[in-house]
């Protein structure tokens, strides 16, 4: 039985690993599915679709505790409900998922579009542009903000926080644990003000009103959940929509059958979701030594479970590495799919999708003005054609 199946040269899913990640996914799903890297206190990858699969359902085996962030999000403080398995799980996600309803969505998508407009009538006039900075994360920014109560005008700081706690963090620790208890810090005295002086409608109205078990949540969980809902809501939403104007700003051929047939925009969405996964991977702690394919895993060690990678694998997916924009069946992993699948998926679905329509109503040419990875929400340059 083999213990100790390497991965290309301590596999990393975060920063310039991503540039070529595609290439290193297809060697590992073949050579080694059951990976061991030597990154952040090793952890093992899983990269066939299969295998993810399973896993995201065995949570019983694959448990979210102590957190799924690897490495974690500058702090040890349990997210909720991303870090916390069944039971207890269930009753923090019951909690959140009236304030997803498609009702819901559709009065955010509403917002959004304006919002949208918004900041293309900003860009209008423009002939090169950051569509990142001025488009791709305000976009969510202003839209997630308002519907959990986080102030608007605070979007600045969440911004630079956001670059702190999720990209500064595999290269210096004390940045994002810094940013990290500032955020903290920050919801502390909102829930305060919020208590002082409520208001209904948004999510924090929500948590502070809630009941499990006929309890309120706590001040912990309260805070936990504000952490949460903060790194989650805003970035991810922002990489789905940077990266698809990244590919669609070298894809003239699928720009234009977007631009004239917008009702292609929801089915591309979802490809360039699958293509371009917001999210490469999530870990898991074995509660119990596993065996998989051959390699015995050990109680107590990571697993990430690659979903980009699994999004590829040419088992599953027909033509795997090819933007098909029309892709009738597409089971991707870009939100998960077991018992922790993305609450905010609905919504962050058509914020990518009002924004696609959108920006390709105003401007349905361009191409990129310098280089810049597909990855990550760092400057896109544009250039209008
Ligand atoms: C394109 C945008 C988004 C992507 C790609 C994305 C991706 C993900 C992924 C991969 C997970 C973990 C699934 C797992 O490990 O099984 C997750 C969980 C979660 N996401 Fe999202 N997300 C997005 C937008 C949002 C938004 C807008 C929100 C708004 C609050 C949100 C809230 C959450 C929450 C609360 C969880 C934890 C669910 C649980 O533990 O039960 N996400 N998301």
């Amino acid at each position: 039985m083999t213990r100790e199946p390497r991965a290309p040269s301590g596999f990393d899913f975060h920063g310039e690993s991503l540039d070529d990640i595609f290439a290193v996914y297809g060697e590992m799903r073949r050579d080694c599915p059951v990976a061991r890297s030597d990154r952040y206190g090793e952890f093992w990858a899983l990269t066939r679709y299969d295998d993810i699969h399973a896993a995201e359902r065995d949570w019983q085996t694959y448990s979210v505790q102590p957190t799924m962030l690897l490495p974690a999000f500058g702090t040890d403080r349990p997210m909720i409900p991303i870090d916390i398995d069944p039971p207890r799980h269930t009753e923090y996600r019951k909690v959140l998922l009236p304030h997803f309803t498609p009702e819901r969505i559709d009065r955010l998508e509403v917002r959004a579009r304006q919002t949208a407009r918004e900041l293309m009538a900003d860009l209008a006039g423009e002939e090169v542009f950051d569509a990142s900075s001025r488009y791709a994360r305000p976009l969510p920014t202003v839209v997630f903000s308002e519907h959990a109560g986080f102030p608007t005008e605070d979007a600045p700081l969440f911004d630079s926080w956001v670059d702190q706690i999720i990209y500064a963090r595999t290269e210096n620790e004390l940045v994002s644990r810094a940013a990290a208890d500032e955020v903290y810090d920050y919801f502390r005295r909102l829930l305060s003000k919020r208590r002082r002086e409520p208001t209904d409608e948004d999510i924090i109205s929500g948590i502070l009103s809630a009941r499990i078990d006929g309890r309120s949540l706590d001040d912990d969980e309260l805070l936990d959940i504000c952490f949460l809902l903060f790194v989650a809501g805003l970035e991810t939403t922002a990489w789905g929509i940077r990266s698809s104007l990244w590919y669609l700003s070298q894809a003239p051929h699928d720009r234009r059958r977007l631009a004239e047939n917008p009702a292609l925009i929801p089915t591309a969405a979802e490809e360039f979701l699958r293509m371009l996964s917001p999210v490469q991977a999530m870990a898991r702690t074995l509660t119990k030594d596993t065996e998989l394919r051959g390699v015995t895993m050990r109680a107590g060690e990571r697993v990430a479970l690659v979903f980009g990678a699994g999004n590829r694998d040419p088992e599953k997916f027909e033509d795997p590495d090819t933007v098909l924009i029309d892709r009738a069946v597409n089971p991707h992993f870009a939100f998960g799919i077991g018992v922790h699948r993305c609450i905010g998926s609905n919504l962050g679905r058509r914020e990518l999708t009002v924004g696609l329509e959108e920006f390709l109503a105003a401007v349905p040419d361009f191409e990129l003005a310098e280089p810049a990875p597909w990855h990550g929400i760092g400057p896109l340059m544009l250039r209008v054609i």
